[in-house]
């Protein structure tokens, strides 16, 4: 028929196979010859039943996503009339499943009268993390197979579930044990021999029914979705949009879903987040580390220092899998640091999301030593040690003395010479810096710091390494603060500064909270430790007036239960605390600052444009490959909102001749570098070019 949609008879079951590499995506030219080939099947009287089946690793996996936002992706047959199509088949329609079904994908599958999977098979609709709905009846037809609080987990959660429980919800009707395509052509068969009345997804009335006499379960439901959104409208919109398939008749809401759709697919909010999913997948791209380049083989990982880091780092791998030595200067470090890494666990187990068995599996893989002679048989040796170059140093010598040939030896480092470090040892090469944030176990960014000599076969590893342990890694340059550090640090003078002028950590942390972070600097400096800075300010012989006096108090954040907040015994909270107010004002005074009101606007200008320019100067330096990279490092490592597609994505969205206009105008206000437009922001806004698809060309 076509290259990418060919026709097998088997007796009376017409099997269409779907051949469109390399993931069955639903692009134009496989949709045309899909939808004639149904016209046929529905005139040809010789066919009983027709089974959907695709070639190759997956079902159709989604939408061509290159066609999202082009005409393409809605010109006829677009996925809406293939759906009605199949739906309206005057014959029993069988999806025939493997790999993935995911967004239209499973769409396609819901809109055939049954499901079969394989084994191993996967189903879902993950639009929400592209900032959409499901457009094709995802949310009209699935909660007619499940149920209308099943499905709504499903489509805000994005996340797919596995045959088995498909087939237990009633997304799929059978789990097929042997040959796939045979299994869905059998079943076939048998709703042929069976010939009971065609009645498609869209008619079934069983869920619905029920659904629509317990609306008030659904919302309820709905709402405690709606409180974790995070100001995305996504998700809001599929609860709306599911709701919808309750109190509509099918049509109405199928029409009212597309609506939904379209509005999303042309907003802002979805373009930062398909913005994002292919700056993720950028990001593992990088100059000399193809796949000629082999990882290294590493099983068995050292960590030294037990402190926040280090155990973090150390759950991360041992949670990854692999087996983790564990470093500290004596043992009642290393107690407290395993003290904190078990009562992390155990959190984790009172959360639900890790079960008893699970936890000593992880901690099984743990050993502890105060002897570096231990550490000879670890793959990848990585310090989580104080930051000071000097301790940085003689820890890597003793690594050095011990490390296997092949090991990587790689820092933790937040603002430290990794160039310096590595020339330090004598073997440069195996050096690399491996940049987690806090909490390690938690946060998804590794900035892989490439030093002068580090190997190309060590970021490989680095990269592959990341992936394995569940880690979003960007690989970085070598300067102070990498990108992401070095972005905060553009803005954390002015934070220092809007406070001495007027504003409080409050205010600032609440125009941080309101633009979508998730918290504002304060409170995340206090998360931190203000120790941290402090300590690099004093080996750098820069300070911050007010941070560096809190330190002074002992109020290092809410490891002290003080820092810029008071936080209440065993509570994360923060409390606006008066004793902090009085010391910013006394501040104030002793440098001759007249406190003045401070706008949020104001507060904005000076915080988010100097990361933005930053940023600029990040790219033209090499430092980052490319301006999405940036992107990625503030969406996963600092909490940017997801939303706003990162501070180079959302540039472009404020427009980059205001923010010059702006970076100006304080720039000749206060004196400060930070304010002075990057050469790349000036040319790009004079240019009408886009900051976001920046590449360096350094
Ligand atoms: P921390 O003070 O919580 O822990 C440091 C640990 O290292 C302590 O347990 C200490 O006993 C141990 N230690 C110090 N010298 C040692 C030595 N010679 N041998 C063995 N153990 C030694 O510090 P934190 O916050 O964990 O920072 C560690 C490193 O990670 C620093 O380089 C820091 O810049 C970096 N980092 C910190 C982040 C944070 O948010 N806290 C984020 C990313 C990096």
């Amino acid at each position: 028929m076509s290259e990418y949609v060919t026709v097998e008879r088997r007796g009376e079951v017409a099997v269409v196979i779907i051949d469109n590499p390399p993931v069955n995506a639903l692009s134009l030219h496989m949709r045309e010859p899909l939808f004639a080939a149904l016209v046929e099947f529905n005139g040809d009287a010789s066919v009983k039943a027709v089974v959907v089946a695709c070639a190759g690793r997956t079902f159709v996996s989604g939408a061509d996503i290159s066609e999202f936002g082009s005409p393409k992706s809605l010109q006829s047959p677009n996925l809406p009339e293939l759906c009605a199509k199949l739906e309206t088949l005057s014959k029993p329609s069988v999806a025939a499943i493997h790999g993935t079904a995911l967004g239209g994908g499973f769409e396609l599958a819901l809109s055939c009268h049954y499901r079969v999977a394989d084994k191993g098979a996967k189903v879902g609709l993950p639009e929400v993390h592209l900032g959409l709905i499901p457009g094709s009846g995802g949310t009209v037809r699935l909660p007619r197979a499940v149920g209308a609080i099943k499905a709504l987990d499903m489509i805000i959660s994005g996340k797919p579930i596995g045959a088995e429980e498909a087939k237990t919800v009633g997304a799929v009707d059978a789990v097929a044990e042997a040959d796939l395509v045979e299994a869905a052509v059998e079943f076939a068969r048998l709703k042929v021999a069976e010939g009971a009345p065609l009645i498609a997804v869209r008619d079934r009335e069983e869920w619905r029914d029920k659904d629509r006499a317990s609306l008030e379960g659904f919302d309820q439901a709905a709402a405690a979705h709606a409180k974790k959104a995070r100001g995305l409208e996504a998700p809001v919109r599929c609860a709306e949009a599911v709701r919808n398939s309750l109190t509509m008749d099918f049509d109405d809401a199928l029409l009212k879903e597309r609506e939904i759709f379209l509005a999303l697919l042309s907003g802002d909010q979805s373009k930062a987040q398909r913005h994002l999913f292919f700056a993720e997948r950028e990001a593992a791209k990088v100059p000399g580390v193809g796949k000629e380049v082999a990882a290294r083989d590493v099983k068995h990982i050292g960590v030294i220092g037990a402190g926040t880091m280090g155990g973090g780092i150390a759950m991360a791998f041992a949670n990854g899998g692999l087996a983790v030595t564990v470093l500290e200067m004596n043992e009642e470090a290393l107690d407290r640091g395993f003290a904190t890494i078990r009562r992390n666990y155990e959190g984790s187990i009172k959360r639900g999301s890790l079960s008893e068995k699970q936890m000593e599996e992880r901690l099984g893989r743990f050993s502890r030593t105060t002897d570096y002679g231990d550490l000879a048989d670890c793959d990848l040796i990585i310090e989580a040690v104080f930051e000071e170059m000097a301790i940085k140093k003689e820890v890597f010598a003793k690594i050095e003395a011990v490390a296997k040939p092949g090991a990587i030896m790689a820092t933790n480092t937040s603002y430290l010479d990794v160039d310096e470090i590595a020339a330090s040892t004598d073997r440069p090469g195996d050096v690399v810096g491996l940049h987690f944030f806090s909490p390690a176990n938690v946060m998804k960014l590794l900035e892989i710091v490439r030093g002068r000599e580090t190997a190309p076969d060590v970021i490989a590893t680095a990269l592959a390494l990341g992936r394995r342990i569940a880690k979003v890694p960007v690989v970085v340059g070598v300067c102070h603060g990498f990108v992401g550090n070095r972005m905060l640090a553009a803005r954390s003078a002015e934070n220092e500064a809007l406070l001495l002028e007027g504003a409080t950590p409050e205010q600032i942390d609440r125009v941080f909270t309101d633009f979508g972070w998730p918290m504002g600097p304060f409170a995340m400096g206090d998360l931190a430790g203000l120790d941290i800075g402090w300590r690099n300010r004093k080996a750098l012989g820069t300070t911050a007036v007010i941070a560096d006096a809190l330190c002074e108090m002992g109020r290092y954040g809410q490891k002290t239960q003080k820092g810029l907040y008071f936080y209440e015994e065993g509570s994360r909270a923060p409390k606006p605390d008066p004793e902090v107010n009085r010391l910013i004002e006394e501040k104030a005074r002793e440098a001759g600052i007249e406190r003045r009101e401070i706008s949020d606007r104001e507060i904005t200008e000076r915080t988010l444009y100097p990361m933005i320019n930053e940023g600029a100067r990040i790219l033209e330096e090499g430092i980052a490959l490319r301006a999405s990279d940036i992107d990625v490092v503030w969406i996963y490592g600092y909490g940017f909102p997801r939303g706003k597609g990162g501070p180079m994505f959302f540039a472009d969205l404020e427009g980059l001749p205001k923010i010059v206009e702006r970076l100006e105008h304080w720039h000749a206000r206060t004196g400060n570098a930070v304010f002075e437009p990057a050469r790349t922001l000036k040319e790009a806004a004079n240019s009408g070019t886009r900051l976001a698809s920046m590449k360096s060309s350094a």
